[in-house]
């Protein structure tokens, strides 16, 4: 049987997107549409995003399929994000999918928005087959999660640790508010570190405090970034910095705290995995390039191989979506036509 056309749809966030994927890997087409609205908020307000949803969603699942080369009838599967994310944004979505995939007589498919970042790797043409990586650990690093796992085999997915307040890209954002920088900040502080040398020792290294719930989680491969955000915010109000040198040069210090904070869980991650022959980076966050270069090194030292996802596969996106969903993964109809969404689903 050949591999099926699968539609998905993504509106976890603030990014409105469809896709069409052919198996788990074969990108015919990705549009995505990030909302600009939120901006002057310095943050995601859930109400505008869901409005835009409602307006946007129609438009860009038929430029999807446009854009594929295919027809609506060479639609196999619909798949959606039904969780983790923001409640009034996977409603749009979710049900936008349930009942297209009616109106088509197709079947459908609930796919989790994480586990879609950890595919989104292997929407590289380049990258090996994801059969070929096991057992391999997985980080998923954007503006809403921060999580790491082990992947053993096939359809395996165990959470090894997570961020036990912000997100590595929260973390970002906030210190770029607090350094006048804009929303969302991580970019520019990419931007403006490039060519610095970060200082050692300037902030905290993100471990979690003792005695901090953890859920069962080892706690040396969980991450705190609130400690991190306080001691910025100290030090901006003991020192203001001056001039934007100063301000790049903090930003610069800000954001090695953040990348030694999560590759050194990758590490952690590795050692807890044995046999493990991959590092897989998904999540808007894995554009950063002082991550991407510290993970390569990692990755070096340790043997193993690093897979990161082309930069238009980082973001949220719904290839990753339909591509998981072409693997097989997530649930299938007739259950999925009776799920609700699910804003804290977890993988696994
Ligand atoms: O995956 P994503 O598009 O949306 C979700 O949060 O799910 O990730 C957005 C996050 C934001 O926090 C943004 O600041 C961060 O990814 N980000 C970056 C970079 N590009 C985007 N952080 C650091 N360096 C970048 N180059
Ligand atoms: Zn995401």
């Amino acid at each position: 049987m050949s591999a099926p056309v699968v539609l998905g749809i993504e509106t976890s966030c603030d990014e409105t997107a469809a896709a069409v994927v052919r198996g788990a890997r074969e990108v015919l087409s990705s549009v995505v549409h990030t909302q600009a609205q939120h901006r002057p908020f310095g943050g995601v307000v859930p109400e505008i995003a869901s409005r835009c949803h409602v307006r946007l969603l129609p438009g860009i699942v038929e430029e999807a399929v446009r854009q594929s080369g295919l027809g609506w009838d060479a639609i196999d599967l619909v798949a959606a994000t039904r969780g983790p994310g923001l409640a009034s944004s996977l409603l749009v979505g979710w049900s936008f999918a349930k009942g297209l995939a009616m109106r088509l007589g197709k079947p459908l498919r609930a796919v989790n928005h994480t586990e879609a970042h950890l595919h989104s790797v292997f929407l590289d043409p380049a990258a090996p087959d994801p059969a070929d990586c096991f057992p391999r650990v997985g980080l998923a690093v954007s503006g809403g999660h921060t999580n790491l796992y082990r992947l053993p085999g096939p359809g395996r997915v165990e959470l090894l640790g997570r961020t036990v307040d912000d997100a590595a890209g929260e973390a970002l954002d906030k210190a770029a508010k607090l350094l006048g920088l804009g929303y969302p900040g991580g970019p520019v502080i990419d931007r403006i570190s490039r060519g610095r040398t970060p200082r050692a020792g300037l902030f905290p290294e993100g471990r979690v405090r003792e005695g901090t719930e953890t859920g069962g989680l080892r706690a040396d491969l969980c991450l705190s970034f609130s400690g991190l955000k306080t001691s910025l915010l100290h030090r901006v109000a003991a020192e203001p910095p001056q001039g934007d040198d100063e301000v790049a040069q903090l930003a610069c210090d800000y954001q090695e705290a953040v990348v030694d904070a999560l590759v050194r869980r990758c590490g952690r991650a590795l050692d807890a995995t044995p046999g493990a022959v991959a590092l897989a980076v998904g999540g808007g966050v894995s554009l950063n390039s002082r991550l991407r270069t510290a993970l390569a090194d990692l990755c070096a030292r340790r043997g193993v191989r690093l897979l990161l996802a082309l930069p238009k596969h980082c973001g949220d996106n719904a290839a990753m979506v339909a591509g998981l969903a072409g693997l097989g993964r997530g649930v299938p109809s007739p259950a999925a036509f009776d799920l609700e969404i699910d804003p804290s689903w977890a993988v696994g």
